[in-house]
């Protein structure tokens, strides 16, 4: 069998020198990114929500279509969601990973990366291919199926699971409070996204993504480029750390700012889809720090597998009508496919 390094493993036993699998072919090494000049893209939920107030909700609608056709994503502040969740959440993520290996796996009831469920690790594709520096754990928290998803959620810490529901409660309420702002910016019916989306058949998964210190963050990738196959994706990180995400903007790759107390929202494929191409799904990679150990939690928020999605246009929209950018897809489908394939090659050859 093709071994695969934990990495949290790895870090623990304190490796002075990164193993070979890990580096990187010269023209995938992270150059050092800019941090982004003025302050990066950030919406405020409460500006949103306050649907009688006549100046900031107009000018927030403005930002959110703007971010969501030049970036692709935006920081959300004020977004509503219990100070105490948020903790509590990142509390759970902790208590996790300070397990040690094989706990983890017995917490989990599974070690396996086939379907991209459990604790584990990324795909890997080749045996050829750098392996990116992190570990996962992936659960399915929607539709909730008892008898099935209670191998991949961990046992411990024992409030792990309640923590985790409690907290995609709160923040689908708030991603389809976005996807209703968007569509009406847009110039859509309001629930023109929404529609698509299903209270009791809608798919959440949810990714920790957990990066160990590493020893040569230059040579590694945390996470190769990629946009996600999500309509949305919402993410909090930990707060040991404002940066490790890069997103590509102008062919750059600029640093997340990214403040301890704000969530993050990107734009995913379907959306860009449903939207006939004016949102953008970002394209993305995630870079390791030397001293710093880092996780993230995405949530992705997906309609029915059943569900076929395509470009949404306006009423009147006649022109639009005739310049439909994308095929409707069955969601199933485009997730399948997109396991399938390997990342595209064409983004990355913009690296600077
Ligand atoms: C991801 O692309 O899913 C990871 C993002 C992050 O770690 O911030
Ligand atoms: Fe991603």
């Amino acid at each position: 069998t093709h071994k695969i390094p934990v990495i949290q493993e790895l870090a623990r036993q304190g490796i002075q020198h990164l193993p070979q699998c890990f580096v990187r072919p010269q023209h995938e090494r992270p150059s050092p990114s800019l941090p982004y000049e003025g302050p990066f893209p950030t919406i405020n939920m409460a500006n949103l929500l306050d649907l009688e107030e006549p100046v900031h909700r107009p000018r927030e609608l403005a930002k959110l279509a703007r971010y969501a056709e030049e970036w692709g994503l935006f920081m959300l502040e004020n977004h509503g969601i219990d100070k105490e969740v948020v903790r509590s959440v990142k509390d759970a993520v902790d208590g996790f990973f300070s397990l040690g290996f094989e706990e983890k796996k017995l917490s989990v009831g599974t070690y396996r990366s086939v379907d991209n469920l459990g604790y584990g690790r990324n795909y890997v594709k080749s045996r050829g291919q750098s392996l990116e520096w992190i570990d996962r754990l992936t659960v399915r928290v929607a539709p909730a199926r008892d008898s099935e998803g209670l191998d991949v959620w961990p046992r411990k810490p024992l409030n792990f699971r309640e923590v985790m529901e409690k907290y995609v409660n709160e923040a689908r309420r708030v991603m389809d409070d976005i996807l209703e702002a968007l569509a009406e910016v847009l110039g859509l019916e309001r629930l023109s996204f929404l529609k698509f989306f299903e209270p009791n058949e809608s798919v959440i998964n949810m990714r920790v993504n957990y990066y160990a210190p590493c020893p040569r963050p230059d040579l590694v990738l945390g996470i190769n480029p990629h946009s996600d196959a999500s309509a949305l994706t919402f993410s909090l990180q930990s707060d040991t750390t404002t940066q490790g995400l890069q997103v590509l903007k102008n062919n750059k790759w600029v640093t997340v700012t990214w403040p301890n107390d704000t969530l993050l929202v990107m734009v995913g494929d379907l959306l860009e889809i449903m939207s006939n191409g004016r949102a953008q799904s970002a394209w993305h990679r995630v870079v390791t720090q030397k001293d710093v150990e880092r996780f993230s939690v995405a949530l992705f928020y997906n309609p029915p597998l059943r569900a076929q999605i395509g470009p949404v246009v306006g009423d009147g929209d006649e022109e639009v009508r005739n310049e439909l950018n994308y095929k409707k897809v069955v969601v199933e489908d485009y997730v399948q496919n997109y396991y399938k394939v390997a990342p595209a090659k064409e983004k990355e050859d913009f690296i600077a």
